[in-house]
């Protein structure tokens, strides 16, 4: 038999989808993978059940339901100020994960590099290397996790660069870039002539005093930024597959292209019972956020009663404890052992950092109340446990 491609070779399966096979291996309180234990919205979940009825049930347009991409198109400009052309600057993807590689695919040639912060939601490496690209990593120390302008604009000048990836707030870092890092970030992108291709779908997910602000919403960043963005952690509907890309009507009509041909498109009748959930007023965005405070507060005070030491996330939904006093050379093998002997899933911090890093591990807290607790509860055993 031939040999299969090499396209795969240069990195291994997902490792956060991983830990949720070993969290129900092992009966474990899955806090590894990010996704809510709690239901969507109810206005959402009530309209598709009246559209299982009525319809649709066939291929919506392949870039997107018309309405759907109108209510995205005010969502977005109600909230970066940017206007958006419905017709010719978005295509609806299956999730942001389909985004972000059409949006790679869009963007790379064979040979090109792109610049990944690091940590980083480990689709990026694997992204660039499928899009025939090579990653350069910059790294985002902890526990600030801030960049050096230096290192950044030395990665960057390379003549291969064509992009940089800005997942903004941070998975798994809980960072929310500043006003002054987006800038220098935009002001390198101008200079060198490259592509900023931003993950926003943690935008709703802040913590006071954090606030979002959008690259493309910078001064010169409209035309030379792609967004990709998901309804999946805004409207707690992971399983939905619901993304979209906002780019100029130049790289849209490539992103079209690459989509077209990859997934044909999003899910018809989700298409159509979500757009309920675009047109929520700023109450349900508030709400959100009250909520997420609220098992943000309830997650890190147990960890601090607990004694373990971590970083407070600024954003997105999930914490990094370091694990250093439990002696173990792996994270990995860490890992594997929370979730047999203490029944906690977790995403060894490995996975998310081109360092060697391995003190690190990641909890996400996007749980009801009895979860959150009964994780806790299952931690506080940990050093009998480990
Ligand atoms: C930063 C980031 N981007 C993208 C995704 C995947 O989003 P989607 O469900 O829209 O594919 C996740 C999921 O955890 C994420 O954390």
């Amino acid at each position: 038999m031939k040999n299969l491609s090499t396209r795969t070779a240069g990195f291994t399966d997902s490792v956060i989808r991983r830990m949720t096979r070993v969290s129900m291996k092992y009966g474990a309180v899955n806090l590894s993978q990010g996704f809510p234990d709690f239901d969507p919205p109810k206005e959402i979940t009530d309209r598709l059940a009246e559209i299982a009825g009525v319809g649709p049930h066939q291929y919506a347009l392949t870039w997107g339901a018309q309405n759907f991409r109108e209510a995205l198109a005010q969502k977005q400009e109600h909230f970066s100020g940017m206007k958006i052309n419905p017709d010719t600057e978005i295509v609806v993807t299956c999730g942001s994960t389909e985004a972000m590689m059409a949006a790679m695919m869009t963007v790379c040639n064979p040979g090109d590099k792109v610049v990944i912060f690091s940590p980083f939601y480990e689709n990026y490496g694997a992204d660039t290397i499928l899009s025939g690209a090579e990653p350069i990593y910059v790294p985002l120390k902890p526990p600030t996790f801030e960049f050096d302008a230096n290192v950044l604009e030395d990665a960057v000048k390379q003549p291969q660069v064509k992009a940089l990836i800005l997942c903004n707030p941070s998975n798994p870092c809980g960072k929310v870039f500043t006003y002054e890092e987006l800038t220098i970030i935009a002001d390198l992108a101008k200079k060198y002539d490259i592509y900023v291709i931003t993950d926003e779908v943690y935008e709703h997910i802040l913590y006071e005093p954090h606030q979002h602000t959008y690259l493309a919403a910078l001064p010169g960043m409209r035309e030379r930024t792609i967004i990709c963005n998901s309804l999946s952690k805004t409207y707690s509907i992971t399983g939905w597959r619901l993304g979209y890309v906002i780019a100029s009507p130049e790289i849209i009509d490539r992103v079209k292209k690459v989509h077209d041909f990859l997934t044909v498109g999003a899910a018809a009748p989700l298409m159509e019972a979500a757009t309920v959930g675009l047109k929520f007023s700023d109450e349900y965005y508030k709400g959100l956020q009250a909520h997420y405070t609220h098992m943000k507060n309830l997650f890190v005070s147990g960890l601090r009663d607990i004694g373990l030491t971590f970083t407070e996330p600024q954003g997105a939904y999930y914490v990094l404890v370091d694990i250093r006093e439990f002696g173990y050379e792996s994270d990995l093998d860490f890992c594997e052992d929370l979730a047999r002997k203490v029944g906690v899933g977790a995403v060894p911090g490995s996975s998310f950092f081109r360092e060697n890093v391995n003190h690190l591990i990641r909890f996400h807290f996007a749980k009801q109340d009895a979860t959150l607790m009964e994780a806790l509860d299952r931690l506080s055993e940990i050093r009998r446990k480990l």
